[in-house]
């Protein structure tokens, strides 16, 4: 498995362009599940992810074309078998994303019960519970979960819990459902927005776009759309966290500043320059000291749970006490002990870790757990005095595209070792 060796100490400054936003483009992608005509997507980040939803919609029948790395065309008219198999949905739970469009379209879909995973259960009773109440029967047999029903029939869903994929899976549903849908407490993350404006361009008809409450009128059958994926907001908020932990400055490009308004927020109290120079464009800089500022993450549009771990990387160079919260997820700290290896002076309770600083960071031999958690740890690693080498960045591959290509033509002292021991 690859590993990145990075030497810490260099301060990042150049400019940096954003991929498009892997959770935006996985869902379009199960859309195309939807109809029998073409979708062409732009913008589609060349990361692991997105090569699996691409093998899922192909085990399904459908045809991929990639014209261009980041151009797919998608045609799922020869769409026939609708299960998505446990070796793809353990290597990637957002393929339960298939379930809400086959069960639409085909009447019928067998997705396997994704199952835990890193940072927490993550159960889909959500999801199910909505399907169910939309008249689909649902079963549950040896870890795979079937649902059937001739036709979805419109229905008021009231979401427990905001749930992003939830919400996005019964957004595709009941969009070719008989008769009106409601999605109230739904999630608004501007994925969550992405998803819709593609499925209006397929002939969707959806209301509220944005908000908690989404009102969907379902019709007979969906076509085909052409559709640029949103830039992602949570590299782009890594980006900005490398610039202010380096001291260092970026011009952050093909960016959509409107969508981290939280992330900037809280940069900028804790002293990062921040200043939007274009309407896709940031400039990131940091001078001075750093201040800590304690966090709670929140559903959109407060303070984004996969910016959690590099807030904290950035909060063990800051001075003073920060308390971080994380709401979201039950088991989300799986970075702390590993900038803890760093020298970082923090302490986990529970749903909170307080961080000290500023702590100096000395490099050392660490491993990747998550996605997000491994993006913490190279954001470490960049100020860690020495050689930090950080192990099974393929995590990291889910879903950032080529980062230490990107870091490196900002100054970072930062390389791949391919292969390199299990
Ligand atoms: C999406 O995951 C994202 N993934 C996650 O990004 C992100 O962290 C998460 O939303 C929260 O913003 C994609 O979009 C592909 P949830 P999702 O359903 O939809 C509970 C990354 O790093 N819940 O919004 O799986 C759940 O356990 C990934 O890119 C239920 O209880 O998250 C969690 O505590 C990580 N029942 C909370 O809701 C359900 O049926 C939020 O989960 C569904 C969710």
């Amino acid at each position: 498995m690859d590993q990145f060796r990075i030497i810490g100490g260099r301060k990042l400054k150049g400019g940096v362009g954003v991929s498009g936003a892997k959770n935006s483009a996985l869902p379009c992608l199960a859309a195309t599940l939807l109809t029998t005509e073409t979708v062409t997507l732009h913008n589609v980040p060349y990361v692991r992810d997105l090569i699996t939803m691409r093998r899922l919609l192909e085990d399904l029948g459908a045809r991929v074309l990639v014209p261009e790395l980041r151009t797919h065309r998608i045609d799922a008219r020869t769409v026939e078998n609708i299960e998505a198999p446990y070796e793809l949905v353990k290597t990637m739970r957002a393929s339960v994303l298939a379930l809400g469009p086959l069960v639409a379209r085909f009447g019928r879909a067998r997705v396997s019960l994704p199952g835990g995973c890193a940072i927490g259960q993550r159960p889909i009773d959500q999801h199910l519970g909505a399907l169910e109440k939309m008249g689909a029967r649902i079963e549950l047999h040896g870890g795979v979960v079937a649902a059937a029903c001739d036709r979805l029939r419109g229905a008021e869903i009231v979401f427990d819990t905001v749930t992003v994929t939830g919400t996005e899976n019964i957004l595709m549903a009941a969009a070719l459902a008989r008769g009106r849908t409601v999605l109230v407490n739904a999630a608004c993350e501007p994925e969550v927005t992405d998803l819709a404006e593609l499925l209006v361009k397929m002939g969707a008809r959806i209301g509220g776009i944005g908000t908690s409450v989404l009102t969907v009128d379902g019709v007979d059958a969906l076509g085909g759309a052409e559709h640029r994926i949103i830039p992602d907001r949570i590299e782009t908020g890594t980006l900005a966290v490398a610039a202010a932990i380096t001291g260092g400055e970026l011009e952050i490009t093909d960016c959509a500043p409107q969508h981290l308004e939280a992330v900037i927020e809280k940069l900028r109290a804790c002293g990062v320059e921040i200043e939007q120079t274009a309407t896709d464009r940031l400039h990131v800089r940091r001078r001075n000291r750093l201040r800590a500022q304690s966090l709670t993450t929140e559903v959109y549009p407060g303070f984004p749970t996969d910016m959690q771990a590099q807030y904290m990387a950035l909060m063990t160079q800051a001075e003073g006490e920060a308390e971080i919260v994380e709401t979201i997820f039950e088991n989300r700290f799986m970075h702390a002990s590993e900038l803890q290896r760093l020298g970082a002076h923090l302490r986990v309770a529970g749903a909170s870790v307080h961080v000290s600083g500023p702590a100096p960071l000395t490099g050392a031999r660490i491993m990747a757990s998550d996605l997000r958690a491994s993006a913490s740890l190279v954001l470490a690693g960049l100020v860690a005095e020495g050689e930090t080498w950080i192990e099974r960045v393929y995590h990291i591959d889910r879903g950032y595209e080529q980062i230490e290509e990107k870091l490196r033509s900002a100054g970072a002292e930062i390389e791949r070792v391919k292969g390199g021991r299990e």
